[in-house]
């Protein structure tokens, strides 16, 4: 295999997507596999993260591999004024995969055409987290036994959130129905809906959390992405638009569970944490089980 990247979550076919839950099903299994002995990885994180970096640096150590990086640029030598091309450049050179995040959509996809190593993109902007729709797959498929023919609501920050994006294009594969919950200003662009149109996948529109709760598989809550608004007073307006409570998934399936790719803020009160519905911290556990998969994958290493 040539280098690969995982950019876009449709770098990867359906039969990639499963390969990698696969992997991970054999990685949750046995946490430690020493697969990239002597291999080491660079982690640059320009924008913050707890969970993605942090997740994928502990999936790099369970490898057996080293993590050289930055988790702020402030002491690197961008804050001097290097360019982001000779910084990729540079580290490319250090390395044998490249982790990245920034706040510039397409940046790792301008990474992934410069740098000699392969290049994981960790979340650019609105626009993509690859890693996190298959850490949402890997969820999906251990609580509800399949990925097909779940019916998802997806509620909150549908604009900015890159995380709705990249999993909505992910479950195409799946025969997915998907109801969208969001505000006017926050809905899902109409690029993603005509996505899901061309694939004859079904969808509807609500501006509110009624009563179609209780036909969902999958609740899949975002925060509202503060750090993406231009205008702070429109972020205002429509920062605590939703808000799930314990009593409002009363009636909902026996088999939903709540995902959240966290942080959360407000949109999930802590009265659901107990819930044994709620999922999003076992999800979290998830994510570095898939992001050895996605490592071990990339760089050839699991068979
Ligand atoms: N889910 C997620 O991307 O979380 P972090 O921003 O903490 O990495």
């Amino acid at each position: 295999m040539g280098k690969k990247n995982l950019i876009s979550i449709t770098d990867f076919t359906k039969e990639e997507i499963l390969r990698i839950m696969e992997f991970a099903a054999d990685f949750e299994k046995n946490p430690y596999q020493p697969l990239l002995n002597g291999r080491v990885i660079a982690s640059l994180f320009f924008e913050p993260s707890t969970r993605t970096r942090l997740s994928f640096e502990s999936a790099i150590n369970r490898l057996g591999a080293r993590v050289i990086g930055f988790a702020d640029t402030a002491n690197t030598s961008v804050s001097k004024g290097e360019t982001f091309h000779d910084t990729i450049m540079t580290i490319s050179n250090y390395c044998d995969m490249i982790v990245m995040r920034d706040s510039r959509e397409g940046s790792p996809r301008y990474a992934s055409e410069i740098s000699k190593v392969p290049v994981v993109n960790a979340g650019d902007g609105a626009n993509q987290h690859p890693s996190q729709t298959l850490l949402d797959l890997y969820s999906i498929r251990k609580t509800q036994g399949t990925l097909d023919g779940i019916n998802i609501m997806m509620i909150g920050d549908l604009k900015y959130g890159r995380t709705v994006h990249s999993l909505l294009q992910a479950l195409s594969h799946f025969n997915t129905t998907f109801t969208f919950v969001a505000p006017p200003e926050l809905e899902m662009p109409v690029e993603y809906k005509e996505y899901l149109n061309e694939r004859g996948l079904k969808f509807i529109e609500k501006r509110e959390i009624d009563d179609t709760i209780n036909e969902a598989d999958i609740v899949y809550m975002t925060r509202v992405q503060r750090e993406r608004f231009s205008d702070p007073m429109e972020y205002e307006r429509v920062k605590n638009v939703y808000v799930l409570r314990n009593s409002m998934i009363a009636d909902t399936k026996e088999n939903m569970r709540i995902l959240h790719p966290l942080p959360r803020v407000n949109e999930i009160d802590t009265d659901v944490d107990s819930n044994p519905k709620a999922y999003y911290f076992k999800q979290t556990e998830n994510g570095v089980y898939v992001r050895m998969a996605i490592i071990s994958y990339l760089l050839g290493a699991k068979k």
